[in-house]
């Protein structure tokens, strides 16, 4: 049950905090050695921390741009949210250009629009509290799926996740990560393996560092070292969160999942994707019609500002991939699971 989950233990870290007259995020380039918030008054900075990754991961970059759209409010005056729809409409449309491939980002957006075009005169209010309910919907959702996602899992199991999927990427908790979280607290997980996911590092900065927060050990795994780990019978599921999943059930998530869930179904080996509903884009009807985000090839021609690339190469630097429906065992989402999605079974869970 969520009772018996502590917390207060298992759940530390907050990457977004809003103060009632700015944005504060935690800076997650900095990160693992430097633990510092920056501040935020302007929705055009807060789309240029999305873009620039200072904040990241599918929920959060939503959450935040959400808060973007309550600063790009500040000094506007409209007489009812319709009007204020129209004066914010460029701003909004700048946060959402920060990223392409997560889903959230666009979905929280047009939550707040949403709202606001339906709102009277107290739209400033209305839209700064829809802010803290998408806030305090996601933690809640997360906590749910830790123990809907908890409960596959086999006592003793070991698990290796990818990229950075836990407090640091969410209001709190995290996804697939609130799921091994929740897998631990409960006994349900031997060991728990990291990718390191090259090139930006999130699992070796973030999520290594985010699980020592909590006290949970984590060991730490090249990237290339997967199938390597699966065919040694060291992992019972990969588990891992999304930034889009589409009608039929193909995921979006961080470059490098794609090859983990081909392994994984070789090994046979549990492939769970961890993700609330929000990620859930029953508007794109399969994977290929996702644009995949391609970032600064110096993202791989260099690491920590050094270069370790000879001049002149050049490089190629997709950070995200889909993975087919068909590859998934589980997607688990706050409105429970879908067991070996397909197009019928994700019609199934978005009418919950
Ligand atoms: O580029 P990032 O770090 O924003 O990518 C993050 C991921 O791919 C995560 O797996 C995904 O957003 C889910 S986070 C709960």
């Amino acid at each position: 049950m969520d009772t018996a989950l502590d917390y207060a233990r298992y759940d530390r870290i907050r990457p977004i905090r809003w103060t009632g007259t700015a944005l504060e995020l935690l800076d997650q380039r900095l990160l693992p050695f430097t633990v510092e918030y920056v501040s935020y008054q302007d929705s055009d900075e807060v789309a240029g921390a999305i873009r620039a990754l200072a904040v990241r991961g599918a929920p959060a970059i939503g959450i935040a741009a959400a808060w973007g759209v309550v600063l790009a409010a500040r000094g506007v005056e409209a007489a009812d949210g319709a009007a204020a729809a129209v004066r914010l409409a460029p701003a909004m449309a700048r946060l959402e250009a920060a990223r392409p491939t997560a889903v959230n980002l666009a979905w929280a957006l047009a939550r707040m629009r949403r709202v606001l075009e339906a709102a009277g005169g107290d739209w400033h209010d209305v839209i700064e509290a829809e802010a803290h309910l998408i806030e305090a919907e996601d933690l809640a959702a997360n906590r749910r799926m830790g123990t809907l996602g908890a409960g596959l899992i086999a006592p003793g199991s070991g698990v290796l996740t990818h990229c950075n999927t836990g407090s640091l990427a969410t209001a709190g908790f995290g996804t697939a990560l609130g799921v091994i979280r929740a897998g631990v607290a409960r006994g349900k997980i031997g060991r728990v393996f990291a990718g390191e996911t090259r090139p930006w590092n999130q699992g070796a900065r973030l999520t290594v560092w985010e699980l020592r927060q909590d006290g949970i050990d984590a060991t730490l795994v090249a990237d290339a070292a997967a199938a390597h780990l699966m065919k040694r019978g060291d992992v019972q599921w990969v588990v891992v969160g999304a930034d889009r999943i589409c009608a039929n059930g193909d995921v979006a998530n961080k470059i490098g999942t794609y090859q983990l869930a081909i392994a994984a179904r070789y090994h046979g080996v549990g492939f769970m994707v961890v993700a609330p509903s929000s990620t859930v884009d029953m508007a794109t009807a399969s994977g290929d019609l996702i644009e995949i985000e391609e970032r600064d090839p110096g993202e791989l021609l260099a690491a920590a500002g050094q270069r370790t690339v000879a001049e002149g190469v050049q490089a190629w630097n997709p950070v995200f991939d889909v993975t087919p429906a068909a590859l998934v065992d589980a997607i688990v989402t706050e409105k429970g699971i879908v067991e070996r999605p397909d197009a019928a079974r994700m019609q199934a869970l978005s009418a919950r």
